[in-house]
This record gives C-alpha cells, structure tokens and sequence, in this order.
C-alpha cells in the first residue's frame, strides 16, 4: 500500500509534499516522512503516526530545497517505526528512496550485501533496495551523467516482486528517477516543474497532464524534463493524458468526517452512477462501455464477479440481482480466491472485476489470471484513471466522486445500482417486458429521494448507536439480496468501531450462531416487505426468546414490527432489487455513529489502508 509523492520544480518542495500526502493518506497512515535535496546534501524527517507529527516536526525544523521525496506507509515489513519510516537511505546515507509494494527477495538480496560488509540499520524490505541500488551507483564510472538511473536499472533486474519508487542521491542533485512495477506510479507534467505520486490525486491541484508509467518503466526527471526507459525495452513512450479532477471535491466543508460526507453524498453518487444510462423508449439501460454488442450481450451464459471486501458484498448483491432479472447464472468470488484456482472459464463467461479504486492488487490479479486464459474482462470502477481502469476490457465508470474514508460507502451504492442497471439491460435482453422495465426505470429514479427521507434519521440512528454503545458483540442477518448487505453492515461496524460482528444469512441463525445470542449480543435484521419478510420475523422471535436485542431494518408503515424489534430504521417501500440500497444506508449511519461516540478515528482506522496494494 504506501502514498509516493515527488517534486523537482522551481518552488520549495516541503509544502508540495505534505499537501500530496495527505491526499494520499488514504493508502496508509502508520508513518510518513520526507527527504529534500538543498544544494549541501540530504535532510530527512519522519515520524511514526499520522502526517500531523510528520507536519509538526517539519513546522519546528523545515526542509528546504526543490527536489524531495515524500511517503505515508502502511507496514508491511517492520513494525510501524520512526526508523521504519521511509524514506529509507543506502549504505551511504547520500541515497535516498520512497517505496510502494513489497521486495519479495529482500531476504536473498540483504545476505548478498551483508556478505559484503554492509550493515542495515531496519527490518524492512525498502531498505535492503535503497541498499542495492546504492551498492549500484557507488560501483559504477563517476563520470557517467545518468548513474542514478543506471543504478536503479541494475537494482531492480535483481529484483522480484513489486514496486512503485523514487530515488535520490546527493551527487547528482538536480535528478529524481522512478520506477513502476505492479504498484502504481504517475508522472505529473506541470510548467517547469514535475512530480511522481502514486495518484493524481496528490498531484491534481498543481497539473492536471499526467502519464502513467507502465509496469517494469524507469523515468528519470531533471531540470531539463524527462525521458523514459524500460526494463523491458519497450519502445512505447509515456502516454499523456489530461485528467479532470477538482481537488476541492475531496475536501471535508462543514461534514466532521469524509464518511458522513460520503453518506450524505449519496443521493448525487446515485444519480451520477445512473445519469445518461437509462433508454427510457426501450426501457432499458445502455451500457456503452461494456463495449459489447448486443449478439455478445445476448450469449453471455454465466458472469463471475470478483472483488474484496465492501466491493463483493456489492458483486454478491449483484448476484442475486442478475440472476432474478436477467436469469444469467452468476457466481462471486473473492479475487484473491479466484487469482489463485483454476476456475472453469469458457468463451461464454464474462468475468467482472469490481473495485472502487482499481488498485486492489488482489482484484488486479485476478483480472490478469482471466485475462491470461483469454476471457473477456470488464470493470466496475470508480477511479478512472486506475490500473483496473486501463487493463479490462471495457466496463462501467462509478463516477462516485473521491472516496476519501477508508470505510467504503457511496461506491458500494453506486456499485449496486450499477449492478441494477446491469441486470435490467440483460433482463431486457431476455425474459423482462417493456413495462417490466419501465417499473424498474421508475424504481431507479425514485432512488434520489428516497436515500435523502433515509439521511433525514441519521440523529434517531444515532440515539440509537447510543443506546448500544457498552456492547462488544453485534450479529447482522439478511437473506437473498438483503444478505449482502448483512455482510456489509457487519464490516462497516467492525471496521470503524472495532466492535466484533459477523454477517450472516438469516436462516443460518439456528445452525450456530444462535449460541452466541445474548443480552450483550444484539441482532440486526434486514426485514423490508419482500418474500422472506415471515421467515425474518419468526428468526427475530427466536432472539428475542433467548433474551437477545433486535434491531430491524424495515419498510415505512410496517407497524407490526415494532412488536418483534427494540429498534426500528424504516426506509421507503421499493422492489427487492433496490432495497438493498436504501437498507445499506441506515447501517452505514449506525457504524458511523457507534464510532463517533466510542471515540475512535472514523475515516481512518486502525491497521487498515483504504487501497490495499499489496497481496
Ligand atoms: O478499492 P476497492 O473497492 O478494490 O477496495 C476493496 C476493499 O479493500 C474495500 O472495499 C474495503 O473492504 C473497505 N475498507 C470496506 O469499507
């Protein structure tokens, strides 16, 4: 995982770096640290905890100087450590590296240096690299202008594994060199100036004309510009491009946290997921980035979708959504599953990558391995300059806006609605009539409102959170298409609060999990008017038997159950197929308030990194 930000320009570095970081802290946040290069030599500062301590050390002793290197990390190797931190010197202490990724030989290549003297001074894999790379640079001819990046080139054909890096050295102090293998790398283009960041987004404020290095690249920037070389000797050039990103739609206004702000966003995600996308003459929904034609669309006999985390759970609503509209046999997989089986693929399958930044290493490989046995790959992502982005096959954009919090929410809505629109535009295809799908057309477009009446309760769900705030355990139950938002509400819970909970399917409560039913042990239910609305009802009398709280999420008007439940949230009547994005939401605003209340750092908590981009 683990934020790159670069600077080579005519301002200071210092500020530019902090302010990129922060951007990218989302990637990880167990550390961070910044090398400037200023004319003398190589200063360093870095802090274990937040870029805060980083930012307060920097206030009391700045860096100055136009060329730096900068990093958040999220531990791989090594505990999270001051020492730890990056940037991470050589031998010499005159090379300086930034590090995304994992060294996967480190351990050969350290015995290699130590049996030539060389003493290391951390646990971690970057600095077994900056070691090897300066062991490169010191072997090499003084004269030669580009040692730097010949270094660098050295190193890393020694190297397995993958990285995304910036390297610096103090005799050539007008050059940084990068390099991109499996985690990712941009050149960000500005006047007479350049940076390296693992996202635009750290750079997006200064230039909007970047190029993405592509795996086994080196670019080497100095004063006069840059040019690039591959491991490979790919003779491809850099592609420029230019990204529309408004840095300021990632900024916090008058919300506490980025995940209420992202909560309440959703009533404009929803419509942004589903603008220009539905055919209301044909009653259907167009697609055009699938990039299939109708005969395609027509022969796909089984999808399986593939994902992590918050991402499956929306795939595994998705699920039951294709299979009941379109009647295409759909199977969900985790992707770091699905990467490593030999799963029976044919011609006919299509395989579904979701990801809402398109940098999950895990959903990435998965993709490679469909793609390597030759099957058509589509995405669904947010990020639409991500490396899922780039490498399916076609797919559909989010377009969610940033999603700042590491608790994912709006792309988890956006993701399902998507999956909606999926199954009606192959529903369509198939078995469902024009009004079938003029009902669901109207289903998707009352979802705007509906999700604003829902954001209205978020100050009863908080007196709620408050009435649970003593326990440590918490069960969350759903069936069909309400079981993975069962699974989801139970990750949002333990995610941010670090209260334990498990998602399950609701009938599963008698095979197990009823022995952990207890007065300290509350149920929630998923339980909107649909067709397993009695069977719900009869699980939630057997917790309420064995003197367990309940709390169902139910559809407006039903004032039976408030004789089976201690809690209600009420969401608005809507067919089976866009419940789920309404019930999500009522369990996305309890985690966030349980958290709140219980003091913990919602938008960032402990251990975890919003993309994770290692395996
Ligand atoms: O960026 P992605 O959608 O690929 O991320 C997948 C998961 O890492 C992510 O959904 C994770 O589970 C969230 N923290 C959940 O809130």
């Amino acid at each position: 995982m683990c934020g790159i930000v670069a600077y080579l320009g005519d301002k200071e570095a210092q500020p530019l770096l902090l302010e990129g970081l922060r951007r990218l802290e989302y990637r990880g946040y167990d550390s961070s640290g910044i090398a400037v290069l200023n004319g003398k030599g190589l200063e360093i500062t870095k802090r274990v905890g937040r870029i805060d301590q980083l930012e307060r050390a920097l206030n009391s002793h700045p860096l100055h100087g136009s060329l730096g290197i900068s990093h958040t990390r999220w531990a791989t190797h090594g505990k999270a450590t001051d020492i730890n931190a990056h940037p991470h010197t050589d031998a010499s202490g005159k090379l300086a590296i930034v590090h995304n990724g994992i060294i996967e030989n480190y351990g050969v290549l350290k015995k290699k240096l130590q049996d030539k003297g060389l003493q290391f001074r951390t646990e971690t894999d970057t600095e077994v690299l900056a070691y090897l790379i300066g062991f490169h640079f010191d072997a090499l001819d003084v004269e030669t202008g580009n040692r730097l990046e010949m270094a660098v080139m050295e190193a890393l054909r020694e190297v397995t594994g993958t990285y995304g890096l910036v390297a610096v050295h103090q005799d050539q102090p007008d050059v940084m060199v990068g390099a991109r293998r499996g985690s990712p790398l941009v050149l960000g283009i500005g006047q007479h100036e350049h940076f390296l960041a693992s996202d635009t987004a750290a750079i997006a404020a200064h230039t909007q004309t970047v190029a993405h290095l592509r795996d086994f690249d080196v670019v080497t920037v100095d004063r006069q510009g840059y040019r690039l070389k591959s491991l490979t000797h790919n003779k491809a050039g850099l592609e420029i491009s230019q990204i529309n990103y408004d840095a300021g739609e990632a900024d916090l206004g008058d919300f506490p946290h980025y995940m209420l702000k992202e909560i309440f966003e959703q009533t404009l995600s929803i419509q942004n997921a589903v603008r220009g996308r539905l055919n209301l003459e044909e009653c259907t929904a167009q697609l055009g980035g699938l990039n299939l034609t109708p005969q395609e669309l027509r022969e796909i006999d089984r999808i399986v979708i593939t994902g992590c985390g918050t991402a499956l759970h929306a795939g595994l609503v998705g699920e039951y959504i294709i299979e009941s509209l379109a009647h295409v046999p759909v199977e969900i997989d985790w992707a770091s599953e699905f990467r490593l089986r030999n799963s029976p693929l044919d011609r006919r399958t299509l395989v579904l990558a979701i990801s809402q930044s398109g940098e999950t290493e895990d959903t990435l490989g998965a993709l490679r391995e469909a793609k390597r046995k030759g099957h058509r790959v589509l995405g669904i992502c947010n990020n639409v300059a991500s490396t899922l982005a780039r490498e399916t096959d076609g797919g559909v954009y989010m377009y969610a806006g940033p999603e700042i919090s590491v608790a994912a929410t709006k792309s988890f809505t956006s993701q399902v609605v998507i999956f909606v629109l999926l199954g009606l535009l192959l529903g369509r295809m198939r078995f469902l009539s024009a009004s079938q799908g003029r009902e669901m057309i109207a289903a998707i477009e009352a979802l705007p409102d509906q999700i604003t009446s829902i954001l209205k309760q978020s100050d009863h769900i908080r007196r709620i959170a408050e009435k649970y705030r003593d326990i440590d355990s918490m069960l969350f139950f759903g069936r069909q298409m309400q079981y993975g938002i069962a699974l989801e509400g139970a990750l949002k819970m333990k995610e941010i609060t670090y209260i334990h909970a498990e998602g399950h399917p609701t009938a599963e409560l008698k095979h197990g999990i009823i022995a952990l039913v207890d007065e300290k042990t509350p149920s929630v239910f998923l339980c909107p008017k649909d067709g397993a609305y009695d069977k719900n009802v009869n699980n939630m009398q057997q917790v309420k038997a064995r003197k367990g709280s309940v709390i169902a999420v139910a559809t407006e008007g039903d004032e039976d159950i408030l004789q089976h439940a201690d809690d209600v949230f009420y969401i608005p009547e809507a067919p089976e197929y866009t419940a789920p994005i309404l019930s999500v939401i009522p369990l996305q605003l309890f985690a966030y308030h349980m958290a709140v209340i219980l003091g913990r750092d919602v938008d960032k908590p402990r251990n975890l990194a919003k993309s994770v981009t290692v395996p």
